[in-house]
């Protein structure tokens, strides 16, 4: 289900157990990926095309007015379960025909493992207005949600309220101060990878986006811009310049995404036919045709698969000086035990030995030796 990529998915889950029984706890430290922006810019449908799965309530109006906070997790595959091979990925397979035994559970209903995604979506619409009101309110106070699915990576994804400028509703005459301090607070971490969302159809001078994410990430290290609604901008006019980074630098650049349009949400347009009309769209455009294979949902989250990849290959000097030490630790503690009966320690030893054996020699070399592009 995770849009971002079998392979990365594959590696960075051994990688991780063998971490994980070894060294005790998840030293891969993987970033967490926050989308920030103006109101209705497409943060919603953003994150949920990097998930690859109907679940967050998206609209015209203010319809994220709590931070989510998203939890993948993955689950081991008790099925191998090759049916779902069609010419689209399985993670954007239609939810309601989906063979995949996914759950989703909200840190507020204890106990309860919802399976319909629809549910999911129901369910965040329905906790907003508990706590945020049916007026437009916005709270600090965060949804917890977690997905958990063989196909998924553990990585955490924020969705967050968007700033805006003129209050209404319910909301307090500082609305654009609270909402400005939210989102800073979030994508201050330097962990946080920032998804920079700005409607292709305003001037990018004006982007809030951008400028939150400067505040946090002064030289754009962190930062991917992504660049919503191509579709809608004026007939004769494209966004090559900002694309090709030549009117706001980014490291990490910038990608246009084509979203489903409020009609295509109100006439129930599949992910999985979004995808292949926003590929269309780029393929044929005259001014992106060019470009095509940098643009669009599947480029972002192959980038997203690069920055991960680059910060694991970031952190794997210390897990590698982590794991000699307690290599050291554990042959000493074998060879205390001299020539005693065979013990339960002693088991455990050989055991952590031989993991880390395997771990040094296969996952080390293989991540560290090739190019930091894990393909989708
Ligand atoms: P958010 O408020 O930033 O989370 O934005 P949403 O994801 O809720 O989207 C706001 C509205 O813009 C919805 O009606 C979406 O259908 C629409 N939208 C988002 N991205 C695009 C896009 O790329 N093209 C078009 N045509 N509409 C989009
Ligand atoms: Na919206
Ligand atoms: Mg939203």
């Amino acid at each position: 289900m995770s849009s971002l990529g079998e392979d990365l998915l594959v590696t960075v889950n051994k990688l991780q157990d063998l971490v994980f029984n070894t060294i005790g706890n998840d030293s891969l430290d993987l970033p967490q990926i926050v989308v920030v922006g103006s109101q209705s810019s497409g943060k919603s449908s953003v994150l949920e095309n990097v998930v690859g799965r109907d679940f967050l309530p998206r609209g015209s109006g203010i319809v994220t007015r709590r931070p989510l906070i998203l939890q993948l997790i993955n689950i081991p595959n008790d099925r191998d379960d090759k049916s779902d091979t069609e010419d689209v990925p399985s993670q954007y397979a239609a939810s309601g025909t989906s063979t995949q035994r996914d759950w989703a559970e909200f840190h507020h209903l204890p106990g309860r493992k919802l399976e319909d995604f629809a549910q999911v979506k129901k369910e965040i619409e329905t906790e907003t207005a508990r706590i945020a009101g049916n007026n437009k309110g916005i709270n600090r106070q965060p949804i917890n949600l977690k997905i958990f699915s063989p196909k998924v990576l553990n990585l955490t994804l924020i969705d967050l309220p968007g700033l805006t400028k003129v209050p209404i509703g319910d909301q307090p005459s500082d609305i654009e101060k609270q909402t400005r301090t939210l989102i800073s607070e979030y994508i201050a971490k330097p962990n946080s990878i920032i998804l920079a969302v700005s409607p292709a159809n305003v001037d990018i001078v004006n982007s809030e986006a951008l400028k939150l994410a400067r505040h946090v990430d002064p030289v754009g290290r962190r930062t991917i811009g992504v660049l919503t609604k191509l579709d809608l901008m004026d007939h004769g006019t494209n966004a090559l310049d900002i694309l090709s980074g030549r009117v706001y630098p980014l490291k990490l650049g910038f990608i246009g995404v084509v979203n489903r349009s409020q009609q295509d949400i109100q006439s129930g347009k599949l992910l999985s036919e979004a995808l292949r009309s926003e590929i269309e769209f780029f393929r044929h455009h005259p001014a992106y045709r060019n470009m095509a294979s940098r643009c669009g949902t599947q480029f972002l989250a192959k980038t997203l698969n690069t920055t991960l990849m680059a910060h694991i290959r970031d952190r794997l000097p210390d897990i590698k000086a982590r794991l000699n030490t307690l290599m050291g630790q554990t042959q000493q503690e074998l060879a205390s035990y001299g020539n005693k009966q065979f013990s339960g320690k002693e088991h455990r030893g050989s055991l952590i030995l031989q993991l880390m054996t395997r771990f040094a020699s296969s996952f080390i070399s293989s991540i560290d030796g090739t190019s930091s592009e894990i393909s989708t």
